[in-house]
């Protein structure tokens, strides 16, 4: 097999992820719908924008009733995005370009059109039965929460067929498995090994604190839950190396650190609280969100690695925040209350950031810089925009925005027969927002963000640095250092939409001259007094600190 760039078992502490969804990037045939021969065309793009690994979502057979999130087979590939054959050679083609690719593990739940959920409720006595959670009763496990409380009543479903309720954390057509069974373990291991000796380089596991239920409890973050993790990790480790397993659990950080374990649960985990944060800090000119929530987090042991992110293929969930800045967020940045679901905000990033240049840098400079690895969420790289007139999360779903030509480049299909309407209002459809124009422009976004990308690349300080803040009384101004072995970089941002001077402490870091990282412009010499820094609106510097 095509070797991929670094055999550094700890190679996602310095990757760039790409988050993108089969259906929405590229159709080869026609169809209207995007599919792994069509994926597999885009690659260079993916590969000159300095990513280093694929997020993939569910491609799995599915009656897509939530984004392939509902699978209704783990070991094959829905017939709309093509073959196994495909998805292999998409994986070859991603690996001799030095990129890796994760897929999503969904191991909470199934659809209801499993055949393991059809064996289920067909009677009492099948051999499936037992692989899910019943009841007679709908008033077990009081305490669990429900989480898509737009569309969901209880985390109880009757089923008119085996006569009793099936537990359920997500919509109703996806019934949880229940991993207090053994033979459940073991068939998720099996899915784990097949995709492993196919040659995927991990998994971004799916709604990972709801696999085990007791009563008196949330049902979240048990102690059993972890235990079924670690029995996966230990297994992995057993048979793998280099592999990553990233988990998705939106809670609070002391929770979310919990999965790391003592380096025996996931590598990676989805920071959830940070994300919230970069926004309400922005809007409010003041970096007190950002740095409370980073205070509150727990250092992770070594081999592990927070996975940031701005946007992604859910509504920006706004879960993990107090009801009064919920609110605020709510007022700030879905002020059309059609852009509102569950307990979030279902738009994209540009659109979030009023199409501002220069906020959208900012934001994608800190995801870039902060401590973790950052995740890129497929168009983001071009501010495409959303379209709330779609239902649920297909407002940031919509097809890869290529060229101004038929269907954006996507799909050669007839306009109508597309898996979702391409964005095509005045500020962000595509014949104003494409890969083809942006590529032709030195200043896009697109070659800004690759250009961003190259220089987070020219050193590991920034996936694993050791990080400081610093705490000038200009709280509109967020400037933190970053540290690895004998190199330092000082990141300094205003949050503020007007210039702002902040007046920082560094003396303790001796005589050094700040070095530009973009423009190689040496800043004045630092002194043991506090260093004056003035910034432009939303202005940002990322300064090596050199010995000179
Ligand atoms: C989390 C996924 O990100 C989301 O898209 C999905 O709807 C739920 N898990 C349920 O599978």
């Amino acid at each position: 097999m095509p070797m991929v760039r670094s055999d550094d078992p700890l190679w996602y502490k310095d990757a760039v992820f790409y988050q993108l969804h089969v259906k929405s990037f590229c159709d080869s045939n026609g169809d209207g719908i995007g599919d792994f021969p069509g994926l597999t065309s885009t690659l260079d793009h993916i590969a000159s924008l300095g990513i280093d690994c694929v997020w993939l979502q569910p491609m799995y057979p599915s009656p897509l009733k939530d984004g392939g999130y509902d699978i209704s087979d783990y070991t094959s590939i829905h017939p709309r995005y093509g073959t196994l054959r495909d998805f292999d050679c998409f994986l070859d083609a991603a690996h001799a370009r030095g990129l890796r690719v994760i897929i999503e593990l969904v191991l909470n739940h199934t659809s209801d059109e499993h055949p393991w959920f059809v064996d289920a409720r067909r009677s009492r006595d099948s051999p499936h039965r037992d692989w899910y959670v019943w009841s007679d009763t709908d008033d077990k496990y009081r305490d669990a929460r429900i989480i898509f409380l737009d569309t969901e009543r209880s985390n109880w479903t009757w089923d008119p067929i085996s006569r009793a309720y099936y537990w359920h954390r997500f919509f109703s057509h996806q019934p949880d498995l229940n991993y207090d069974h053994p033979a459940v373990r073991e068939e998720i291991w099996k899915v784990m090994a097949f995709w492993l000796d196919r040659g995927v380089d991990g998994f971004r596991v799916d709604a990972v604190p709801y696999l085990v239920e007791r009563d008196g409890t949330s049902c979240e973050n048990l102690p059993e839950t972890h235990a079924v993790m670690k029995d996966l990790r230990a297994r992995l480790d057993a048979h793998y190396t280099g592999k990553v397993l990233l988990a998705e659990a939106n809670m609070w950080p002391e929770d979310i650190r919990s999965y790391f374990g003592d380096e025996d649960e996931f590598h990676m985990a989805l920071h959830f609280p940070i994300m919230p944060r970069l926004f309400l800090a922005l809007r409010r000119e003041d970096r007190t969100p950002l740095l409370d929530i980073l205070a509150r987090t727990p250092s992770i042991p070594a081999s592990c690695q927070w996975a940031l992110f701005l946007r992604n293929h859910d509504e920006l969930t706004l879960e993990m925040v107090t009801d009064a800045d919920r609110q605020y967020m709510w007022d700030e940045y879905a002020t059309d209350p059609r852009a509102r679901l569950n307990l979030g905000i279902r738009r994209r990033l540009a659109p979030l950031l009023n199409g501002d240049r220069r906020q959208i840098e900012l934001m994608t400079s800190l995801l870039m810089s902060l401590p973790g690895s950052p995740i890129v969420y497929y168009g983001d790289e071009i501010g495409m925009g959303d379209n709330v007139a779609l239902d649920d999360r297909n407002s940031v779903r919509t097809p890869m925005q290529w060229t101004d030509g038929l269907n954006a480049g996507f799909s050669s299909a007839d306009p109508e027969r597309l898996c979702l309407p391409l964005v095509s209002d005045a500020q962000y459809g595509y014949t104003a927002v494409n890969v083809t124009a942006q590529q032709h422009d030195p200043a896009s976004l697109l070659n800004w963000t690759r250009r961003l990308i190259d220089v987070r690349h020219s050193t590991p300080v920034f996936g694993r640095g050791a990080t400081t803040f610093l705490t000038p009384g200009n709280h509109a101004v967020l400037a933190f250092t970053r540290t690895l072995d004998q190199q330092t970089i000082l990141v300094v941002c205003n949050l503020a939409g007007t210039a702002q001077t902040a007046a920082l402490e560094l003396g303790h870091l001796g005589d050094a001259v700040p070095v530009g990282m973009f423009d190689g412009r040496s800043w004045p010499r630092l002194t043991p007094d506090p260093y004056l820094v003035t910034l432009g609106p939303y202005e940002f510097a990322w300064l090596h600190l050199k010995r000179l």
